[in-house]
């Protein structure tokens, strides 16, 4: 099924607003952009009914939000802070720093950071020292109820926040929690980018061989999109699926066999070791300009 984002995000039921009543403790986004957007939807979608906030500098930002997904709005950040039960840093990595400088003494002591490339080490460096860390990783595609979720937690994050934080995100899809040091390799190879990227490649491919684009485009979407789901949903191992969908010496088999052999396999890795040198370096300068 298509799915447009607009239409998506003005369907949603007229629900009970997730402003909560003044005063009551909230979930605040410090941020209001592109990631916070697709979990309030899928928020939405999943009937979470918590109190929810956000704070942004931009004030037509923060109007959509309020009127799509009835959150409350806050373009102050003292104001913001106080009414927080759990912060959720949701600024782009370059602002991460500036942001935590003006934070101040917020109520709550639990902080989530979404930021790509920004360790624990930096926030808790950063940021007033009441406040006790967790990292996300979450995609765009939350808005579906669909998205994946890498969660890591510093040490002394306490227990019952660390079920708040995996249950917040399980609204929106999967939860993986994985150490801290495998951040920017998860971060690299859970892009919903690659299932873009290689359905363009395919369908490309596809209409080269002489498909009209609609016909290449659902073809290849069915092919990469009803393989992954089998081998979600089934118990078969990967490689008895390919085993079953390329019969040896069949037309799949030598697609297969070729595209190996002109280096799809090391194209890939090449492609992820790129990824990985980009958020180290970005990691670094953000170091460098403490
Ligand atoms: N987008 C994704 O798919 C994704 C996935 C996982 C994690 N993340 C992480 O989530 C974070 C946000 O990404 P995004 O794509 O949502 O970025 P974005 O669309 O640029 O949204 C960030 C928002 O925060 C605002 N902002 C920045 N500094 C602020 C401040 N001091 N006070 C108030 N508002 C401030 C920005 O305003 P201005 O535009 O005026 O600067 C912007 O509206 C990033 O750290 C990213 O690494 C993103």
């Amino acid at each position: 099924m298509k799915v447009d984002h607009m239409t998506a995000a003005r369907t949603f039921p007229r629900k009970r607003s997730l402003d909560g009543a003044p005063g009551k403790k909230a979930v605040v986004f410090l941020g209001g952009g592109r990631i916070t957007g697709a979990l309030l939807a899928g928020l939405r979608l999943a009937g979470y009914d918590k109190p929810i906030m956000v704070c942004d500098r931009n004030p037509g930002k923060l109007q959509q939000l309020r009127r799509r997904y009835s959150v409350a709005v806050d373009p102050s950040l003292p104001r913001a802070r106080e009414r927080a039960r759990l912060l959720v840093i949701a600024v782009r990595p370059d602002s991460v720093r500036e942001l935590l400088g003006q934070i101040g003494e917020a109520h709550t002591t639990r902080a989530v950071s979404l930021a790509a490339g920004i360790p624990l080490s930096k926030l808790r460096q950063w940021a007033p020292s009441h406040l006790l860390w967790a990292r996300a990783m979450p995609s765009p595609l939350a808005r579906f109820g669909r998205g994946l979720t890498a969660i890591t937690f510093d040490r002394n994050f306490p227990s019952e926040a660390r079920r708040e934080v995996r249950s917040l995100f399980a609204k929106v899809g999967q939860v993986l929690e994985i150490p801290e040091s495998k951040f920017d390799a998860f971060t690299v190879t859970y892009s919903s980018s690659h299932g873009y990227h290689a359905l363009a490649a395919l369908a490309g491919a596809g209409e080269e061989l002489g498909l009209d684009r609609r016909t290449a485009l659902t073809a290849a979407a069915h092919a990469l999109a009803d393989g992954i789901l089998a081998w979600r949903e089934s118990k078969i191992t990967l490689d008895d699926l390919l085993r079953e969908a390329a019969t040896p010496g069949g037309i799949a088999a030598a697609a297969l066999a070729n595209m190996d052999k002109s280096g799809y396999n090391k194209i890939v890795h090449r492609g992820l070791r790129a990824g990985m040198l980009r958020a180290q370096r970005g990691s670094k300068a953000r170091q460098r300009g403490k």
